[in-house]
């Protein structure tokens, strides 16, 4: 099957990307990379999130964050949200659309939680009656949709039953998250192709890491099975503190850049990304896992090696 001819690129390093950092990256450098984030094409930027500051030190300054941007016409700015009074902040901080997000994952639900999921799902009843007829939109991901730390799999059955229940709370896109890098390319196929039954490619967002070497991979599947959306992180930041063995999320330009390779429009700048890209490690202290910022893209010739003729050897066809 062909998939869609455009890619739609959600950028969350300034969410995942950081959360797990040990460094608090200043304010005003997250307000810089966002603006330089939106200045590369975002049409969608997961800005920061309204969690505890004592689970997610690195993001506390989330109001501030969502202050200081400049706003882009066009752009999407979105806050990750857990809970009613998260979502209260996000509202209060201007956040275009709200994120929430629960665990296929009992367990993983209240090691990252802190609650049961059904008391997650009261709570975003209450969330969408609450912003229902304002201007934000609610999205509503499902983490450990692939498997679980803990747990392991997660049955196809059970995630279909919440993206039922998310769809009846009445969200407008709904988000498929392998938060520990636990998919394969048949599995993601087919997990999307039952979500599509349910709703369409418009509303559905995949979130990939790379912990074990297929997230890319799992975007192709994806995108094969008719996925457009997809979220990743400059730089391939990321991971869930509260999920063991957590790593990067897939790497945002060397996305961006297969994307290109294959004719798929994304409207991203990315000589711009590779550029943004390089200059992480100096914001968080270590060097980034993305591939394409080391190796620059495939347009990128060198030049040709001086070949010296050698009289020691058999002599190789001129030029
Ligand atoms: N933003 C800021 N503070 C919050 C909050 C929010 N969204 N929700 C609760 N709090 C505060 C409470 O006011 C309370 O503060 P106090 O100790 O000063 O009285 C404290 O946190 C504890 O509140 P409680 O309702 O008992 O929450 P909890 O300790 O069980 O934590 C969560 C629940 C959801 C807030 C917490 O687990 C959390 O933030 N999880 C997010 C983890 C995350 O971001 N993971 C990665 C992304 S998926
Ligand atoms: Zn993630």
């Amino acid at each position: 099957m062909n998939g869609s001819s455009k890619l739609l690129v959600q950028e969350v390093a300034l969410r995942d990307g950081l959360q797990m950092e040990q460094v608090f990256v200043p304010t005003e450098e997250k307000i810089r990379l966002a603006d330089a984030l939106s200045g590369a094409g975002f049409s969608r930027i997961e800005v920061s999130s309204f969690v505890s500051p004592k689970a997610i030190p690195a993001l506390r300054d989330a109001a501030d964050v969502f202050a200081g941007i400049t706003r882009r016409p066009g752009t999407i700015y979105v806050a990750l949200v857990p809970n009613q009074k998260g979502a209260e902040r996000a509202l209060a901080a201007g956040a275009d659309e709200i994120n929430l997000v629960m665990s296929a994952s009992e367990t993983h639900n209240r090691a990252n939680m802190g609650m049961t999921r059904e008391a997650s799902l009261a709570g975003f009843a209450a969330i969408v009656q609450a912003v229902r007829g304002s201007n934000v939109s609610v999205n509503a991901s499902i983490a450990t949709a692939f498997g679980c730390p803990f747990e392991g799999e997660q049955p196809i059955e059970k995630i279909e039953a919440i993206i039922d229940r998310y769809l009846r709370l009445g969200v407008t896109g709904i988000t498929l998250a392998d938060t520990t890098g636990m998919a394969n390319p048949r599995q993601v196929a087919k997990t999307v192709r039952r979500a599509l039954e349910r709703m369409p490619a418009g509303a559905l967002t995949l979130h990939f890491h790379d912990t074990r070497g297929l997230g890319l991979a799992n975007v192709l599947a994806a995108w094969q099975a008719g996925a457009y959306r997809f979220d990743a992180a400059l730089g391939g930041l990321g991971g869930c503190p509260f999920a063991p063995g957590a790593s990067g999320n897939i790497c945002t330009e060397d996305l961006v850049s297969m994307a290109h390779e294959m004719q798929l429009e994304t409207g991203l700048d990315l000589a711009a990304l590779i550029d943004l890209s390089r200059r992480l490690p100096s914001l968080i202290g270590h060097a980034v896992p993305g591939q394409v910022a080391k190796a620059g893209p495939p347009s990128r010739l060198h030049p040709k090696p001086g070949f010296a003729a050698r009289s020691d050897g058999p002599r190789g066809i001129a030029d």
